[in-house]
């Protein structure tokens, strides 16, 4: 690790453009113009502690409300990151996914700060993965099981969250099957950031966060690139399809905003009664039918039909879903050459996707779980990494 001091103050470097200024508590304010050539991003650490870099600044100061409250101070869409912003947590991650391949893969970044995990809705990789890199970050997390929790006794939304806010937790990380309810959350909350974890139809920010980290990873292991250095140039003109359950599908919605903001071209392919009634304002094309759709597809992203969202009274049945929209083996010589499979999980194998096909290197779907981490780690670092965020404690 190269390390070129700037008086009392070192920088690591994390990765080429990452760098991380270690100063002692008050001087992290020292002279920016020695800051290396090269990095995009430098973040100090005092005393455990690290300053914001430019995607969320405004988040420096939980007690003076953003300019666009709440939004800024926490992460609910996609639409709060902006191509700079996804930009950013990408290149942040990258950092912490060469935590991850320590011996000991844990930093002192977020000592003393507490994350609740609050799920209303079932999760198995969104949650553990939250968890995992908030304990990766050194923080305390809690996790609220909502089944034995006061809730079951009646106890509203907005209670829960100012009863848990209440015990001086820094972030909240929310799932809810009600499209809003974040939104709601970050309404209600003083000073601890809202992380959505997937809230109904509407968005899984992290999800297509993590997509886009692992197709931009893919990509550069195919060139021989270092994936931070391909900044998100990898995206423009990208061709990614995304197949399946769009209507009920909150993965879908973060991907769209995220792979156009990057510069992808995206299209839709599923049954007409799985896609939205109106697509206006969408930056997506349709395509008529699968089989001719993916021969075009550099990334095809499936997705898994919302069951528990009613979306089984909108397909004739299973079988027939497959035959027109999964992704069977009989459709994988159609795929190119260098096409990359994602899905969000959990998969359902035989229905969106064949089994075979999900084992298949051209199938990413584990190491996206395995970039989840690395993701999050990075989400809950910009939100909550700056000295003093999430305001002073009463
Ligand atoms: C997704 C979700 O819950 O929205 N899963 C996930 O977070 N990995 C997708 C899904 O459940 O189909």
């Amino acid at each position: 690790m190269h390390r070129p001091t700037d008086g009392h103050a070192t920088l690591a470097r994390l990765s080429p453009s990452i760098w991380v200024g270690v100063a002692p508590r008050g001087d992290a304010g020292l002279n920016v113009t020695s800051f290396p050539a090269e990095s995009t991003a430098v973040h100090w650490l005092t005393d455990g502690h690290a300053t914001l870099p430019s995607a969320l600044a405004e988040s420096t100061d939980a007690a003076a409300p953003a300019p666009n409250a709440p939004f800024g101070r926490h992460l609910i869409s996609i639409a709060d990151l902006g191509a700079a912003g996804i930009a950013e947590v990408l290149g942040v991650a990258e950092a912490f996914a060469e935590v991850e391949r320590r011996a000991i893969p844990k930093v002192p970044t977020l000592r003393g700060k507490v994350i609740a995990t609050l799920f209303f809705e079932e999760s198995t990789r969104t949650r553990l993965s939250f968890e995992t890199a908030a304990k990766r970050l050194s923080a305390d997390v809690i996790s609220l099981a909502v089944a034995t929790s006061a809730v079951k006794k009646g106890e509203s939304l907005r209670d829960t969250v100012e009863t848990v806010e209440a015990m001086g937790i820094d972030a909240l990380v929310v799932r809810h099957s009600s499209s809003g309810a974040p939104t709601q959350v970050a309404r209600w909350t003083k000073r601890a950031r809202v992380v959505n974890a997937g809230d109904g139809w509407h968005e899984h920010p992290t999800q297509a966060l993590v997509d886009c980290f692992t197709i931009r990873q893919v990509i550069a292991e195919r060139t021989g690139d270092d994936p931070a250095s391909l900044g998100v140039s990898c995206f423009e003109g990208l061709r990614i399809l995304i197949v399946g359950d769009i209507a009920h599908s909150r993965v879908a919605r973060s991907q769209v905003l995220a792979y156009s903001a990057l510069g992808a071209e995206v299209t839709l392919a599923a049954p007409g009664s799985l896609l939205p009634p109106s697509l206006e304002g969408w930056p997506v094309a349709v395509a008529g039918d699968l089989d001719s759709a993916l021969g075009r597809a550099d990334v095809v992203s499936l997705l898994r039909l919302q069951a528990e969202r009613g979306s089984g009274a909108y397909v004739p049945s299973l079988r027939e879903y497959t035959a027109g929209w999964g992704l069977t083996a009989r459709r994988l010589p159609l795929l190119a050459d260098h096409a990359i499979v994602t899905h969000p999980g959990p998969m359902v194998r035989g229905v969106e996707i064949a089994s075979d096909v999900a084992d298949l290197p051209v199938t990413v779907a584990t190491r996206q779980v395995a970039n989840g981490v690395a993701v999050r780690m990075a989400v809950l670092f910009l939100l909550l990494g700056a000295e003093g965020a999430g305001g002073p404690r009463d």
